[in-house]
């Protein structure tokens, strides 16, 4: 059977080519325009994050943050090996040994109770990510990091939105990272955003984020001239992904809210198979918030896992897996200190995303749950 259901398919609201359009009117589609602007100021108001700044991506995003944290060769950085390359690959492109810190086992998020046994002396940063839009505990790491004097970076490339108790994710770290790839719950095709919590690094972010040059004080009236001041790269968006994304913010409650309703849906119609140990469901902790940026189940084995991707492929449904564990990848296997990492392990081998976009029915979650209930019960 043809996939029918895909795993993600791109929301537009409908007023990206009207602001696209005003951007082009405005004579000025380079970067740090006016709608780059408005879009850095809702996050400002809305999370009172002190300073953001967009990014081509949450990659470049993460760059920028690792570039902040002015590491030295052999400077180590503890990431979780359950994540995306980029929260890793950031700060290798900044020098930095990784040390890779296992998940928690009743979610994928870093064990916050397990980092401490991994600082050295040479440790400078930890960077917690928040799976799937869920809060590492973030009151404990900032603890161990004010303890020993190191920088959070939060990746939040799937956090937007989401809360640790009342503060919001992003918000909390030294600086943090989030990303509006077409995968995530507000888009502009690729994008990202740079948080500057910590006033320290305004200034020199401004820097690196304009190649390395004080543009942005010049155009500020600030200067009378701008000029190199930096290392740094062009991590500013243009004008018309800036326009895209102000479409997408501008409704992101309407969005959320049906996110949540998809979630809750399958929540709802999962359970049942999750109490009678079929799979497991998401974890929330009493700490974090949900965001819908994503339902997973968790198989009881590769096998199952193979066996339902099948399943449901056959019924025309897309579900898929990710994070093959970053400590046994081909690139860092090698320079990775040997440990065992058996959560993460386990969530590469068995956790599986169901399909989570706006444009999903309700009908249609009903229909993937179906077919899931009848695999385990055949
Ligand atoms: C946890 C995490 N970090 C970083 C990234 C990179 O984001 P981007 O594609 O915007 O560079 C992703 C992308 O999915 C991610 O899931």
């Amino acid at each position: 059977m043809a996939i029918t259901i895909p795993f993600n398919k791109p929301y537009l609201t409908g007023k990206e080519a009207h602001f696209i359009y005003q951007a082009v009117s405005n004579g000025k589609l380079s970067g740090n325009g006016e709608f780059t602007k408005r879009c850095q100021r809702f996050f400002e108001d809305k999370y009172k994050f002190k300073k953001c700044l967009l990014t081509t991506s949450c990659t470049d995003a993460l760059e920028m943050a690792a570039i902040l944290c002015d590491l030295k060769p052999d400077d180590e950085v503890i990431v979780p090996s359950y994540t995306f390359v980029s929260s890793a690959l950031a700060f290798v492109r900044a020098g930095a040994r990784i040390v890779f810190a296992d998940s928690m086992e009743r979610n994928p998020n870093i064990d916050a109770d397990k980092i401490e046994s991994l600082i050295t002396p040479r440790t400078k940063v930890i960077v917690p990510v928040h799976y799937a839009g869920v809060a590492c505990d973030m009151d404990k790491i900032m603890e161990i990091a004010d303890r020993h004097n190191l920088l959070v970076v939060e990746d939040a490339a799937q956090a937007i939105d989401s809360f640790y108790k009342t503060r919001p994710l992003g918000g909390i770290g030294h600086l943090s990272a989030f990303s509006f790839h077409e995968t995530k719950n507000v888009i502009s095709g690729e994008g990202g955003m740079l948080v500057i919590n910590d006033e320290r690094f305004i200034r020199r972010a401004e820097i690196i984020w304009e190649k390395g040059t004080n543009r942005a004080e010049f155009f500020r009236g600030e200067v009378n001239k701008y000029g190199w001041c930096d290392i740094g790269s062009s991590f500013l968006p243009s004008e018309v992904i800036s326009a895209f994304l102000m479409a997408q913010l501008e409704d992101m409650d309407e969005i959320q809210e049906k996110r949540k309703l998809l979630w809750g849906k399958y929540y709802e119609l999962l359970s049942p198979m999750a109490e009678r140990g079929c799979f497991r469901i998401p974890d929330i902790p009493d700490y974090a918030t949900n965001n819908a940026h994503m339902f997973y189940i968790v198989c009881n084995s590769l096998k199952e896992r193979t066996e339902l991707i099948q399943k449901l492929k056959e019924n025309g449904v897309s579900a898929v897996f990710h994070y093959l564990s970053l400590h046994s990848s081909p690139f860092y296997s090698d320079k990775h200190d040997g440990r065992i990492l058996p959560n993460c392990d386990l969530y590469a081998d068995r956790l599986l995303r169901l399909p989570m976009f706006y444009e999903l029915s309700l009908s249609e979650v009903s229909y993937i749950c179906d077919v899931i209930v009848r695999h385990f019960s055949e």
